[in-house]
């Protein structure tokens, strides 16, 4: 059965409602589920999983966002897995992927795009030997983990501001000047759709779509 590395990116996790649509789809879809735990990815975790992309400008602010809080990761297992979740993903930047898609759906701005799916069968054993390897990843539970995160979150939480955000991000690459008030409003619509959410993480997370959007 193939396998591939599936990370709920730090958008999704202090966007508990997008990490919960996304693992209730794949559950629906019959997705197997092998492994599943939330963690801190450390520096070296995050310089060795993006190393393709080590030279690339955007690398340092890459590392930032996919540690700004901790990700859930995951080895997700199916037929034909690895382009299934690659083709559900959509584009890279989420403002412009397809709408039928995880990042078109949920997407925030350029790369802050909800989830990483393995490219190909090469990438997604290199990067399940890393994860397995640097984080106890490869002992959790995944089903029963899957299972209990969805009923943890589910009742806590309401709303999905995602065409909020986007349009406060659009008006912002419009015009840079606005980047007080629109950073506000994030914030806002953040906190409406998860008052749990660590201060610090929120504020994190601000800084990179704000950076997204100002680089557009
Ligand atoms: P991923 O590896 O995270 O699944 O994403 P991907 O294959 O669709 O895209 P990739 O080219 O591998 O880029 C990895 C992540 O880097 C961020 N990125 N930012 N120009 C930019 O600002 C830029 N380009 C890429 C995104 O978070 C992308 O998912
Ligand atoms: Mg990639």
């Amino acid at each position: 059965m193939e396998q591939s590395l599936v990370l709920l990116k730090p958008d999704a996790v202090l966007r508990r409602v997008v990490g919960v649509y996304v693992l209730e789809n794949f559950l629906e879809k019959g997705f197997g589920i092998e492994n599943f735990l939330e963690l801190q990815v450390s520096e070296e975790l995050a310089e060795k999983h993006y190393a393709e992309h080590k030279d690339k400008p955007f690398f340092p602010r890459l590392k930032e966002y996919i540690m700004l809080c901790p990700v859930v990761a995951m080895v997700v297992t199916g037929s034909g897995i690895i382009q299934t979740i690659r083709e559900m993903a959509g584009a890279t930047m989420a403002n412009k992927a397809d709408a039928e898609t995880i990042r078109g759906k949920y997407g925030i701005w350029r790369g802050i795009n909800v989830i990483h799916a393995s490219d190909t069968s090469e990438s997604a054993k290199r990067e399940i030997k890393l994860w397995r390897s640097k984080t106890p990843l490869g002992k959790s539970e995944g089903y029963e983990n899957t299972e209990k995160y969805i009923s943890e979150w589910t009742p806590k939480i309401s709303i999905d501001v995602t065409p909020k955000l986007r349009e406060a991000c659009k008006k912002l690459s419009e015009n840079h000047n606005l980047v007080k008030t629109i950073r506000q409003q994030i914030r806002d619509y953040l906190l409406a759709e998860n008052p749990y959410s660590n201060k610090k993480q929120l504020t994190n997370l601000e800084d990179a779509i704000i950076q997204a959007v100002l680089e557009t």
